[in-house]
């Protein structure tokens, strides 16, 4: 048999990781979940959720995907247990109904491109996002983000734009750090950092069941976890790498952009609408803070064009990691086309996505689906299959390369068998009962 492809670099893989990670997660929603749940107290339980629960996640899809050398169905037949190959398929699906509703929020970042050229939004930043966040505008823009993310995958140019990550990266981040040090000269930044950064205990004991699964659904969605993504990105890995060593600088990275992020978007928040309308500004908190930003500035347009410019590459590279794994399961199964099949998948998306254009409201009830439910219950089954049924294979995958010594080993599985699966089924309940109050009570639709 032909040996299989492997990353050229250690590096090459550190990159393609954190461009699904660095996204609209980070930048549009971690601002907008932290402003909505009470904001340092919700900063406290998703980091804790970011280290304790997440990176221990991202080390069961690396030996998944290191041990399997598949796609993230096949790998679970190659490491011996077929019959759970279901759960490398739910990760598949949870990545198209995201895809959905990530694309139309990728369609605003189009939007912000072009009203920064133009100076749309610079008079009335909340006029100006009603007016691209839903209705023909948002379908329009949807359509084209998806057309872009469909193109890349079935040209087979993700690589492209996963080298282009590079660039991008330390572009984000130079550009937030701008931002971050222009914002903190602002008039009333100070209670901005300080809604920001200073948590009240008393509020997060009061509200922390009401925290705990929007925070973790963020911290998954943030790191691209229960998407089998990461399981089809390490199944190029080398044997020799440092799975835990790979994966704590993804997380780093990651955290890192988001929470730059919220040094942009707090203190612009609390010097022009007030932070008690950033908590019910809901999806367009981060978009309305950051356009009333560049609207302020002296050369608001070419700051404004290139942060949504480097934001939409962020983008693009999640997207297309969402609509890649899928079109590459598909199309090595079933001997369909890769171009075909990429088209077709995409079409089907952009429908589902549709819905999320009728308003705000819609696409929060996109999001919850994924963050309440669908996500806690991949993450759970991935627990659930690493800690009991697959065997210490997975234990040595985790030591392999690492010199972290096989009581890291051990100690990882014991979390992955006892805490995690705890945590995450005390989340979905938690999370499955705000769902349905929230169909209930109308708040959707
Ligand atoms: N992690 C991406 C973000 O924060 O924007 C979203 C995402 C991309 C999730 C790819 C899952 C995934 F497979």
């Amino acid at each position: 048999m032909a040996q299989r492809e492997t990353w050229t670099s250690r590096i090459g893989f550190i990159f393609a990781a954190v461009g699904s990670a660095v996204g609209l997660g980070n930048i549009w929603s971690f601002p907008f979940q932290t402003a909505s749940n009470g904001g340092a107290a919700f900063l406290v339980v998703y980091l804790a959720a970011v280290f304790l629960i997440g990176f221990p996640t991202m080390m069961i899809e690396f030996v998944i995907g290191r041990r399997g050398e598949r796609n993230p169905v096949e790998a679970f037949k190659q490491i011996g247990h077929g019959q759970w190959s279901f759960t490398g398929g739910f990760g598949l699906f949870c990545s198209l109904v995201t895809l959905a509703f990530y694309s139309v929020v990728g369609g605003w970042v189009l939007s912000y491109i072009l009203g920064s050229a133009t100076g749309a939004y610079f008079g009335d930043p909340t006029t100006f996002f009603g007016s691209v966040a839903e209705g023909p505008t948002a379908i329009g823009t949807h359509a084209v983000f998806m057309a872009l993310t469909i193109g890349i995958v079935a040209l087979g140019v993700t690589d492209g734009i996963e080298r282009a990550t590079k660039f991008m990266i330390p572009a984000i981040i130079a550009l937030l750090v701008g931002l971050g040090v222009w914002a903190a000269t602002l008039d009333g930044a100070s209670a901005g950092y300080s809604y920001y950064l200073s948590p009240d205990f008393g509020v997060i004991v009061e509200n922390f069941w009401s925290i705990v699964p929007p925070a973790m659904g963020q911290a998954f969605f943030t790191l691209s976890l229960g998407f089998s993504v990461m399981i089809a990105y390490a199944s190029y890995l080398g044997r020799d790498d440092s799975l835990p060593a790979d994966g704590g600088a993804i997380v780093v990275v990651n955290t890192l952009i988001a929470l730059l992020a919220g040094f942009v978007v707090f203190p612009l928040l609390s010097s022009t609408i007030g932070l008690a309308e950033a908590g019910s500004g809901g999806a367009g908190t981060a978009f309305i803070a950051i356009a009333s930003g560049f609207g302020s500035l002296p050369a608001g347009e070419i700051l404004g064009i290139s942060f949504f410019v480097v934001l939409l590459f962020a983008a693009l590279s999640s997207s297309i990691s969402l609509l890649e794994v899928p079109v590459s399961y598909v199309s090595e199964n079933y001997g369909y086309g890769r171009s075909t099949t990429a088209v077709v998948l995409g079409l089907g998306i952009f429908l589902v996505g549709v819905p999320a254009t009728f308003g705000t409201t819609w696409l929060d009830f996109y999001n919850d689906l994924v963050f309440e439910l669908l996500l806690p219950v991949a993450v759970l089954m991935l627990a659930i299959f690493a800690g009991w049924i697959a065997d210490t294979d997975l234990v040595d995958e985790l030591g392999r390369g690492s010199s972290l010594g096989s009581s890291f080993a051990t100690g990882w599985l014991w979390w992955v068998r006892v805490v995690i699966p705890i945590v995450l089924l005390m989340t979905l309940y938690l999370g499955i009962q705000s769902l349905s109050e929230g169909l209930s009570s109308g708040a959707y639709f």
